[in-house]
């Protein structure tokens, strides 16, 4: 039985990844999250008491670090600051988390010889023209965005040192746009539903033609729990499920679901340095690690993600007036 260490387990995807990690594997799970506004423990209920922990902290702090790490056999690095539109607003928490928090951890991971992986984002490649034929691979160049594409762009680039300068036994995969439960309602999708739940029109940014390559939270897990089983050492992997829609479409999709109208939404100003658009080629991840999405019905997961909203409202309640404010100061 594997021991696992997955940072920022309370948060939306980390979290999905312990229920499944747990669901489909024999191996123990601890969990190192801050609980920062975006953790929540109401993630983590119903998990088995013999095979889970939960510490809370920050994976800045060398010495509880050093210690988690040296009990574990594979680190599983999800803990970040994650929303572009509050990097726009305040980056250090992005600096402090995302590139001086994955520094703490490599160190420990080195020092005690551990298998890491590091999970990263495909903002790291910057944006496509709407019209480009290419999508992102593995040997796209850097050229991220904002503060926060750029520090999880800092941070992979750490890993990769790291990798080839000490040895360290890591791989890292970088994944297009999440979707599913228990995300929190600062992100597009949840935005928009419990908007509508709340009778607020959704709030576009621009015009909506920015296009996103969207996959299930599900997929996302079980293509990291494959990369950890298959996956080669300092290789890098992208994930993806050919998802990409328009912000446009999305909307229209919600509002068809929740019995609205199709223009029943508001443009609101758009996000400064808004990336365009962002296409996966997730072909190194099928052929050599034979890995594929389960979940690429698109508009039944949409509804499903509704019912989920809809039927959880204690868990998105407490997070919901503060995210509307904050969006309102920035006219959003
Ligand atoms: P999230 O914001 O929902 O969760 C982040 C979690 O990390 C929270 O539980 C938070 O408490 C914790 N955390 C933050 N700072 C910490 C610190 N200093 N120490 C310990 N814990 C800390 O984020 P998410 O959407 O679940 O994203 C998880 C990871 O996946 C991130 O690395 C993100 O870059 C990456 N990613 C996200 C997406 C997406 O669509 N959301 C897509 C690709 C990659
Ligand atoms: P978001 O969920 O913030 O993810 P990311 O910035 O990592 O892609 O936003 C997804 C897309 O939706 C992005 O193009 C910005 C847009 N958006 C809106 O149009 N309205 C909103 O209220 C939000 C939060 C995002």
């Amino acid at each position: 039985m594997q021991k696992l260490l997955v940072t920022g387990g309370a948060g939306f995807i980390g979290s999905n990844f312990v229920h499944y990690a747990l669901a489909n594997t024999d191996s123990s799970i601890t969990v190192l999250d801050k609980l920062t506004y975006a953790g929540n423990l109401a993630s983590l209920q119903g998990l088995p008491e013999d095979r889970f922990t939960f510490v809370q902290g920050d994976i800045c702090d060398n010495g509880l670090v050093d210690t988690l790490v040296q009990e574990t056999d594979v680190v599983v690095h999800y803990a970040a600051e994650s929303h572009n539109d509050n990097s726009l607003h305040d980056p250090r928490p992005f600096l402090d988390t995302n590139i001086i928090g994955t520094y703490t951890l490599i160190e420990a991971a080195r020092k005690h010889g551990k298998r890491f992986h590091h999970i990263s984002t495909d903002e790291v490649y910057g944006d496509l023209e709407l019209d480009d034929p290419e999508r992102f691979t593995e040997s796209t160049p850097y050229n991220p965005s904002s503060p926060y594409s750029s520090t999880k762009a800092g941070s992979d680039l750490l890993v990769r040192a790291w990798v080839r300068s000490f040895g360290l036994q890591a791989t890292i995969s970088n994944c297009s746009n999440n979707y599913g439960p228990y995300q929190h309602v600062e992100k597009f999708i949840p935005r928009q539903i419990t908007n509508v739940i709340d009778g607020i029109r959704p709030k576009l940014y621009g015009a909506g033609e920015n296009v996103r390559d969207w996959i299930h939270a599900n997929d996302h897990s079980s293509a990291v729990l494959t990369i950890i089983e298959k996956g080669e050492i300092g290789q890098t992997y992208l994930i993806g499920a050919d998802g990409e829609k328009n912000n446009k479409e999305v909307v229209e999709l919600i509002l068809k679901h929740m019995g609205q109208p199709a223009d029943a939404y508001d443009q609101v100003i758009d996000r400064p340095g808004h990336d365009l658009r962002y296409a996966i080629d997730s072909s190194r991840l099928r052929t050599e690690l034979g890995w594929e999405p389960k979940f690429s019905n698109f508009d039944q997961g949409i509804e499903a993600t509704i019912a989920w909203y809809r039927e959880n409202e204690a868990w998105w309640r407490p997070q919901k007036a503060e995210t509307e404010a904050k969006y309102k100061v920035q006219g959003q």
